[in-house]
């Protein structure tokens, strides 16, 4: 397994300094951030090249509530106002949510200028920020408007990390665990134990692993499915939970998201008792669980309904069979579905 050409994990930076150094002197660069790379992470790669100090910065508020169509036209309008041209590159500048903005707004301002991810998030670094998937949240649903846009550069550094909140880092943890879940028992076994003493193997592990998934189906259409695992109860959960005083993060709703589908795994079958219990157990050590009450297993089936994977109107299912093996296009009924949920509830 090899990291993608188009990434390059550098602590330096070089490679982006370098790249700033090939952009057209007469064509506008876009740097967009959030409320807090601004001012973490802004200053560190200005200072790598004068281009970067001339960038037109655009930024928006932190926080998965600025996901949406309204940041997205102001994103476009400023590409209109600073003159960009198909020529222009938008330098996404955070975590996830800043990268599938800046990515989606980039993909469809005059059919496509240029982008470059740098991610600044442990989630961004090791998945978000590779696979080309682009978008914002609509009417409640996540990532329901998109495209596929693969990033021309993805830069990588550590740097970011020194100022990353702790339940931001931890927040990245449940997609490097999912990874290993579904492709690779011994990166899981290897999760198990702190693995926040070695980050930086994390983020190259879990994107040796993306992107093999990638490579091989990179518009989904059937291994790639594998990478969605946790994440249609994950969505749904994220989705609720947004509309309320106490949102979760991306992470958190994923790691939920494993532990119920995995019990419908086992339910159905397809996974040992041994299994779902460590599944759960690991799980539990790093994410506490989320807060239930209240919520409404119609309405999260309701947001399950419009996930992207469904087909014929039946809520479709990445489930792990083992650790480090899943599958795709499973399904469920809605009355196991009530149960992994009440399962979760009353843990
Ligand atoms: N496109 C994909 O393939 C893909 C994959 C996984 C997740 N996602 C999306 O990614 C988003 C979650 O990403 P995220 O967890 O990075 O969320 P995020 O972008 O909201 O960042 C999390 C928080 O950390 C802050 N932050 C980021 N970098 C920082 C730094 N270096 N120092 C201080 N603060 C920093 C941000 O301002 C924000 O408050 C979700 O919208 C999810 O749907 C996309």
């Amino acid at each position: 397994m090899a990291i993608p050409g188009y990434i390059q994990i550098d602590h330096s930076l070089a490679g982006l300094k370098t790249f700033a150094n090939t952009l057209h002197p007469a064509e506008p660069v876009f740097i967009l951030t959030d409320s807090n790379t601004h001012t973490y992470c802004l200053p560190l790669i200005q200072e790598l090249d004068s281009r970067l100090q001339q960038a037109v910065v655009i930024e928006i508020p932190a926080g998965e509530k600025t996901k949406n169509p309204e940041y997205l036209f102001y994103v476009l309008d400023q590409f209109l106002a600073h003159r960009a041209s198909r020529k222009s590159t938008c330098i996404n500048l955070g975590g996830g949510m800043v990268c599938d903005l800046g990515g989606f707004a980039s993909s469809i301002f005059k059919r496509g200028i240029s982008c470059v991810h740098v991610p600044t998030s442990l989630l961004a670094q090791l998945d978000a920020s590779m696979g080309g998937k682009t978008g914002v949240d609509f009417k409640g649903f996540k990532n329901l408007l998109g495209t596929f846009y693969p990033p021309q550069k993805v830069f990588i550094s550590h740097r970011f990390l020194s100022t990353l909140p702790e339940r931001e880092k931890r927040n990245g943890l449940a997609e490097a665990l999912k990874h290993a879940l579904i492709a690779d028992k011994t990166y899981w076994d290897l999760l198990k134990t702190n693995p926040f003493a070695q980050t930086e193997l994390l983020i190259k592990k879990s994107i040796e692993i993306k992107g093999q998934f990638i490579t091989v189906d990179p518009f989904e259409k059937n291994e790639r499915k594998k990478l969605n695992a946790g994440h249609t109860i994950g969505h749904a959960l994220e989705s609720w939970k947004l509309d309320t005083e106490t949102p979760i993060l991306h992470g958190e709703a994923v790691a939920a998201g494993l532990c119920i589908e995995a019990f419908i795994s086992h339910q159905l079958g397809y996974m040992h008792t041994q299994t779902l219990a460590e599944i759960t157990e690991i799980i539990f050590s790093f994410f506490p669980k989320i807060n239930m009450e209240g919520y409404s297993v119609a309405h999260l089936l309701g947001l399950m309904q419009q996930d992207k994977k469904n087909e014929s109107g039946k809520i479709s299912l990445s489930l792990i069979r083992e650790i480090g093996r899943a599958s795709f296009d499973d399904y469920c009924d809605n009355q196991v579905m009530e149960d992994a949920l009440t399962y979760y509830a009353g843990l």
